[in-house]
């Protein structure tokens, strides 16, 4: 069935039509060309499509579109501020944490996520709040350098 649902999508308030039965990933990307949400496994597994829903990184591949009714969603596509990358972008790029960039937007999220709560981290709890993204080219290793590296940047 067709429903009409508003989210607020980067800061900009948007209507959009779906089909009760879509993803938020399939509405995100073929509706609202908000393309840094990438199709990876599909299933859950890989983070690629994750996004911030009310604040919260959440996969949107296995989240409808119509549950995302009158909620706040952001992507990478927001993030970046004044035109700037922001400080957790900065630092990917800085620490060489991106390889092809498949996986990137979906840790950029969960990165945000865990800076946006002000609180300090220890590497093991880094890796425990990225361990739902899988990245096929890096080792994982610079992406949590730089995730820790955002965390401590103005
Ligand atoms: S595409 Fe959603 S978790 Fe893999
Ligand atoms: S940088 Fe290629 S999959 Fe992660």
């Amino acid at each position: 069935m067709l429903k009409q649902i508003n989210i607020t999508l980067n800061g900009v308030e948007r209507s959009v039509e779906i089909d009760e039965r879509e993803s938020l990933l399939e509405v995100l990307r073929d509706k609202l060309y908000m393309t840094s949400v990438k199709h990876g496994c599909g299933v859950g597994e890989c983070g690629a499509c994750a996004v911030l829903i009310d604040g919260v990184a959440i996969d949107s591949c296995i989240y409808l579109a119509t549950w995302a009714d009158g909620k706040e969603i952001r992507t990478v596509e927001g993030f970046e501020q004044d035109g700037e990358l922001n400080a957790m972008q900065e630092a990917f790029v800085e620490e060489g944490a991106v390889q092809c960039g498949f996986c990137i937007p979906g840790f950029l999220v969960s990165a945000t996520e865990l800076k946006e709560t002000n609180k300090s981290y220890t590497r093991d709890e880094v890796r425990k709040a990225l361990s739902g993204h899988l990245c096929r080219c890096t080792g994982y290793q610079k992406i949590v350098e730089a995730t820790e590296k955002g965390l401590e940047k103005e």
